[in-house]
């Protein structure tokens, strides 16, 4: 409890309005300082005396910074919580809260912007129409692969999952997906959506988004073994989590020419990006940021602000990934 009467809590990274006048409504906000480490020990000795905090998927939320006294809630900018161990959250008697539902539009948007980018080379064109190299029309110049008609793979058919199948409707896509939850067979007919197996999948698809979240089970879902089972004219696009791909198996792959081209926005060991992506025109890399337009950012910093407060406040946050831990 700060002098002013008010609980404390940390905010990790600034967040966008209206999320600090939600949270100071509530709260003392103590801002973590840009230049200290985000390493655990360093968060806990910031977390002491907080009842929350107010995290982002780059800060490791683990047993050192969960066992800190006094702690009621983390409450995290992002429908990830991959950075957090919820398991020792729930021991620790931790609301962990995320932002579900406002990102999906955004993530699908940009899960077919990557598609059609890394299909029609955009970037590798818009290189070459810079460097002055358009001295006129030729029949095959920056040859791409088709989009309408093609086959996608969805592998992970929650809501951004769905979001992606909603827009290869638009593109009259045959859309395949991977999910140990099959959708209600309304879903699978609104959405022309079929489930197989995650080799039929791989075999069959032009394009495979990957929408899983990261778990034990998920981490490198897709190394050598997928790679070889998939087309050599398909595009592998992830706007998930990194380590969900084997990111130097990918890399092989690449390089073999066992797949075609690869759309990225999350990598294995963020920010780094492994250097043999960089040096390839057939990748298309973006630094995380499928969730990045003004609405959805804001929308999530209001909703993690809005989590808090209600935990502060002694209520039950609405998006509670632990439940048990406040029934
Ligand atoms: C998330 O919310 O998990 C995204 O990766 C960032 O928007």
């Amino acid at each position: 409890m700060s002098t002013r009467g008010k609980s404390r809590v940390v905010l990790m990274h600034p967040i966008l309005d209206p999320g600090p006048s939600i949270l100071a409504e509530a709260a003392e906000v103590l801002a973590y300082p840009p230049d200290r480490p985000l390493d655990e020990e360093s968060i806990r000795q910031a977390a002491e005396g907080c009842v929350g905090i107010v995290s982002q998927l780059m800060d490791p939320i683990r047993e050192t910074v969960l066992s800190t006294p006094g702690l009621k809630i983390v409450s995290n900018v992002a429908v990830g919580y991959d950075n957090i161990d919820v398991a020792a959250a729930t021991a620790h008697k931790v609301m962990v809260t995320n932002t579900p539902g406002v990102l999906d539009d955004a993530t699908s948007d940009f899960a077919f912007t990557l598609l059609m980018a890394t299909a029609r080379r955009i970037v590798e064109a818009d290189n070459f129409t810079r460097q002055g190299r358009f001295r006129g029309w030729a029949i095959d110049m920056i040859l791409g692969a088709d989009v309408f008609g093609a086959t996608l793979g969805i592998i992970g058919i929650g809501r951004i999952g769905r979001g992606v199948a909603h827009r290869a409707k638009g593109f009259n896509m045959r859309v395949l997906y991977y999910d140990p939850y099959p959708l209600p067979p309304e879903a699978e007919q609104q959405l022309g959506a079929t489930r197989v197996d995650l080799n039929r999948l791989l075999a069959e698809s032009d394009f495979v988004s990957v929408h899983t979240p990261l778990t034990q089970d998920t981490q490198h879902l897709l190394s050598t073994p997928q790679f070889t089972a998939m087309k050599r004219t398909a595009i592998l696009i992830n706007t998930s989590r990194g380590p969900v791909v084997d990111e130097a198996a990918l890399v092989d792959a690449l390089m073999n020419r066992l797949i075609a081209g690869a759309g990225l926005d999350v990598y294995e060991r963020e920010p780094a990006v492994h250097p043999g992506l960089l040096a390839m025109p057939n990748v298309v890399l973006a630094p995380h940021i499928a969730s990045a337009t003004v609405r959805t950012r804001s929308e999530m910093s209001a909703m993690a602000a809005r989590n808090m407060a209600t935990a502060v406040r002694g209520g039950r946050p609405p998006n509670l990934v632990n439940p048990e831990v406040k029934r």
